[in-house]
């Protein structure tokens, strides 16, 4: 797949916020970059804590940047961590995400020595529960 100017964008957005992550115990920082529906890129690490599940995934710490920054929607997503197997977001991101993305919304996942994998959240949470499903 041929990079296009967003996805550099995001991919950037996405390194520079996981040079900043709070990883003292996996030592597997992770990235993440969404494009948001006002044509921002909201960024966000993973935070971990000694409590260990209190830590926080990037892609948590992005839609909180997104939702902060004021925007509702997310129309694409871009994740970066270690390794060459592409990091995908947990299971519980995807549903966070799904929260703020249509089901047609491409997520890049990149473990940024290796190739980068494009799913759409559908694919990756598919028949999913969502905001529809209460009447939003
Ligand atoms: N992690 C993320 O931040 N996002 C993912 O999609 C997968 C996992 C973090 C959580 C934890 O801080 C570290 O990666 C190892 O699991």
């Amino acid at each position: 797949m041929s990079e296009t100017a967003t996805d550099k964008a995001l991919f950037e957005a996405a390194e520079a916020i996981r040079a900043k992550a709070y990883v003292p115990y996996s030592h597997f920082s992770v990235g993440a970059a969404i494009l948001a529906g006002d044509g921002k890129i909201y960024a966000g690490c993973n935070i971990e804590n000694a409590a260990y599940p209190q830590g926080n995934c990037a892609e948590t710490s992005a839609i909180a940047a997104m939702i902060a920054g004021g925007a509702r929607r997310i129309t694409r997503i871009y994740v970066t961590g270690p390794g060459t197997i592409a990091v995908t977001p947990c299971g519980g991101c995807r549903q966070r995400i799904r929260e703020f993305a249509d089901p047609d919304v491409e997520i890049i996942s990149h473990g940024v020595d290796g190739e980068r994998l494009v799913q759409t959240l559908g694919q990756l949470l598919p028949h999913s529960f969502g905001p529809d499903h209460l009447g939003k």
